[in-house]
């Protein structure tokens, strides 16, 4: 059976992306965001998952603003980068894994979310940005990766409730799969961020620090939260937040929070970063709860005639 082992969320910030492919990681500014990458580097490599499902959104690179899907799954074999203006990123393609991905259509689609199915696609800085940041520059992405794109550039996006239960039908999507692998889900995007307008330059620290921590212990004070507090509070593309809510839905109520890194700026962002792994103490209950004793046949047969069960005298 295959498990969801860990829940990512990472900014996808473009200038990230361009500070690795022209080599100026090192430079102070960058090394400040990088630095907060290298714990879940190591995390990665020990975790070796079989497979990412990486929610992301799409900046009018494979969709244009023609045709715009709110949930769209890649089911390809596999995914080149988007040209995104400069030429396509110098990034590995991305492999996807085509029969987990059909298996999560199905699924997902039987459980009434009427997600797009997409053939072919390309991929840009919101999906392989937040590769680089954890899997660092290989030749090859590591493991397959399947791309679940939302519609966060053109209103009015999904609610946050209904990224929660995404999440949820894809949790049950992926437990259901025969195979034994070991799925991690990417939430990316945010954190507070506003590009263009009168309030360009927007950081929110308060507001991005308490939707981590509220991600982390609390997800139910989030999934309500409506999409004008997102942008009064985070600015216009704050918004891309609610893709984090598709990753929080798919992993256990409760889990672990195993690593923080939040970081202001990188270009216009304030950079935040958790890793939740499901909760090892649950776990640990799950398996210690002894199996709830059945009656024996006589003490049953007792309470359905309501005997008193100790006799008179054997006190
Ligand atoms: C920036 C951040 C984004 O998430 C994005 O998609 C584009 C630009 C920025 O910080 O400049
Ligand atoms: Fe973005």
């Amino acid at each position: 059976m295959a498990r969801i082992v860990a829940g990512i969320s990472s900014s996808h910030v473009p200038a990230i992306g361009a500070a690795i492919d022209n080599k100026r990681t090192e430079e102070p500014y960058w090394k400040r965001v990088f630095s907060g990458f290298e714990k879940s580097k190591e995390w990665m490599a020990k975790t070796k998952p079989d497979v990412v499902i990486a929610i992301y959104n799409d900046h009018a690179s494979a969709f244009s603003v023609e045709m715009i899907p709110t949930f769209a799954l890649g089911c390809a074999a596999e995914f080149p980068p988007a040209d995104e203006g400069w030429g396509p990123r110098p990034v590995p393609v991305v492999k996807g894994h085509p029969e987990l991905a059909s298996h999560i259509a199905q699924s997902v689609i039987l459980d009434e979310f009427d997600l797009t199915i997409v053939n072919k696609m390309e991929v840009d800085h919101g999906l392989t940005v937040p590769l680089n940041l954890v899997f660092g520059s290989p030749k090859e992405w590591p493991c397959p990766v399947i791309p679940l794109a939302v519609n966060v550039v053109q209103y009015p996006p999904p609610t946050g409730h209904r990224c929660f239960m995404l999440g949820k039908a894809i949790r049950k999507a992926v437990l259901s799969y025969p195979e034994d692998l070991k799925v991690v889900v990417f939430g990316t995007g945010g954190m507070s961020h506003q590009i263009s307008g009168p309030r360009a330059g927007l950081i929110n620290s308060k507001f991005d620090k308490a939707f981590l921590d509220n991600l982390s212990k609390d997800p139910q004070k989030l999934v309500r939260m409506p999409h004008i507090e997102y942008m009064r509070e985070a600015g216009a593309e704050g918004i891309e937040m609610v893709m984090w809510l598709v990753m929080r839905g798919a992993l256990d109520d409760k889990v672990d929070e195993v690593y923080r890194f939040y970081t202001v700026p990188a270009s216009n962002t304030a950079v935040g970063h958790i890793i939740l792994e499901p909760s090892r103490k649950g776990a640990k209950k799950a398996a210690a709860k002894p199996k709830a004793k059945r009656p024996a046949a006589k003490t049953k047969r007792a309470a359905a005639r309501k005997i008193p069960l100790v006799r008179k005298g054997k006190r």
